[in-house]
């Protein structure tokens, strides 16, 4: 595998030239071709994940490099975390690593306690129910049907279904499929799944060719930086994109697509690391009450501290911040937590073969002792702060490369000046020992651990600085 880490661009290049030129080896005669010179292109490299320790990850060539994009923001704790290793060492774990049930019928007999100790441990207020999920989208697909049915619910009053709603729910039509909507803004990531692909809008390439629902999309606010200097504008510019919200809930409904939902990311990731105030989602989450639609936060990649609280939105300050929270990455499970309200009136409505897993939340349980044991908040806001000054101060002495430099927690980012250079700061930094993710169009993101401190952020500001000095 060694070999074929290092060969690989080759290969794939040598694979597309011969490709090219004969025509026996069409990638698309040629299965293996087709999947290798195309889909694989995504990898970026093969690794050690026995060698990985804590920041850093090693390859297989035993190059040991600080990961500041940590598997998609998805890692909390580090690699090989001591703890989480030795919770595979207890015997009494063992048949939970082993034996993967089928939960929503066949539940291990402590799940219910394990749930208090992982999951509702850190329960966002007012949301005391909680379903797991294997992934982020089956998690906002779940979430979405969950609004759906709330919804109906509610405009029923009873819970008595009719013989034709019964019947037409069987050939895709109303009355039994409602014709409800989801509201989305422009810029959001939700997942790849048909319904969640229908409320992303950040890559095109990832909707090419699915057929979608006709739902509405809201403008995000593109904040201008730095935020003190612009307060006026991007106060305006909040203003208009919610009046634009509120203008889409009332044509949807005169178009008889009611929206019953509204998703929303605390920090719109995937998109670009696109910020809004904390005063636009206290005034956003104020609209989807007034106009009766369930609140979905999409908390997936920013939620599990790395913003330096346990959840993004936490930093609005509401009393009633959602109504339904979806989460996966740093959980180390997917899965959503609901009002009471929102809990579905009959069984294998929100329902699929694993429902998640045990051993996950067996992780998670231990994952969340230790961001309390070692401060880790704390530790994320700490080192967040070291890195988003650094990232001023290089944006400062390199204007012409780095701008919009912005962050919450560890949770920060900045823009370059395009596709290519932000492609190629990332392909520098690699081979000077960072990884590095980008986001959107332009951006860099960093998404490092809950157990990025200080001095991994001076490291990699020191290394970063040196590429900016050098870059041509
Ligand atoms: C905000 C958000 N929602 C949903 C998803 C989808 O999660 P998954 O890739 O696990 O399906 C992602 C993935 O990056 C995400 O960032």
């Amino acid at each position: 595998s060694k070999t074929f880490n290092l060969l690989m661009p080759q290969l794939i290049s040598l694979l597309k030239e011969l490709a090219a030129s004969s025509q026996e080896m069409l990638p698309e005669a040629n299965p293996f071709l087709s999947c290798l010179s195309k889909n694989a292109e995504a990898v970026h490299f093969f690794c050690n994940y026995e060698e990985s320790r804590g920041n850093y990850l090693v390859d297989v060539d035993g190059n040991r490099m600080l990961d500041l994009y940590s598997q998609i923001s998805s890692i909390p704790i580090g690699y090989n975390h001591p703890a989480l290793l030795k919770l595979l060492q207890q015997p009494q774990n063992l048949s939970t690593f082993v034996n993967r049930p089928a939960l929503g019928i066949l539940p291990p007999e402590n799940f219910a306690e394990r749930l208090k100790e992982s999951l509702l441990s850190v329960a966002p207020k007012g949301l005391s129910q909680v379903i797991t999920m294997s992934c982020g989208s089956c998690s906002n697909e779940n979430a979405f049907k969950t609004i759906f049915m709330w919804y109906r619910s509610k405009e029923r009053g009873h819970n008595n279904v009719t013989k034709e709603e019964l019947e037409t729910c069987m050939i895709n039509q109303p009355p039994g499929c409602p014709e409800y909507s989801m509201l989305s803004f422009m810029g959001g990531f939700h997942g790849r799944t048909m319904g969640c692909l229908a409320a992303t809008h950040s890559k095109a390439i990832h909707k090419l060719d699915i057929p979608s629902f006709d739902w509405p999309i809201a403008p995000f606010p593109r904040l201008k930086y730095p935020l003190e200097e612009f307060g006026k504008e991007n106060e305006q510019e909040e203003a208009r994109c919610l009046e634009e919200v509120e203008d889409l809930i009332v044509k949807y409904r005169k178009k008889k697509k009611v929206v019953a939902g509204i998703i929303v990311e605390p920090i719109q990731s995937e998109g670009g690391d696109n910020h809004a105030s904390d005063d636009f989602f206290r005034k956003l989450r104020n609209i989807a009450r007034k106009h009766g639609c369930g609140f979905l936060v999409d908390e997936v990649q920013t939620g599990g501290g790395c913003t330096g609280k346990f959840w993004a939105h936490e930093h609005w300050g509401l009393d009633d911040p959602a109504d339904v929270l979806s989460f996966s990455k740093k959980m180390m499970t997917g899965g959503f937590f609901h009002k009471e309200e929102f809990r579905a009136n009959a069984p294998y409505r929100i329902f699929n073969t694993w429902l998640g897993d045990p051993s996950k939340n067996l992780l998670l349980a231990e994952v969340i002792n230790v961001i309390k044991r070692e401060d880790l908040l704390n530790n994320v806001t700490h080192a967040g702060k070291v890195l988003l000054a650094g990232l001023l101060d290089l944006q400062s002495r390199y204007p012409h490369l780095i701008s919009r430099a912005r962050g919450r927690g560890t949770f920060c980012s900045f823009d370059t000046p395009n596709d290519a250079i932000r492609n190629k700061l990332i392909a520098i930094a690699r081979n000077k020992g960072v990884v590095l993710g980008g986001s959107g169009d332009r951006s860099i993101r960093f998404r490092p651990t809950l157990v990025f401190r200080d001095h991994h952020a001076h490291l990699f500001l020191n290394i970063f600085s040196d590429i900016l000095a050098d870059f041509k």
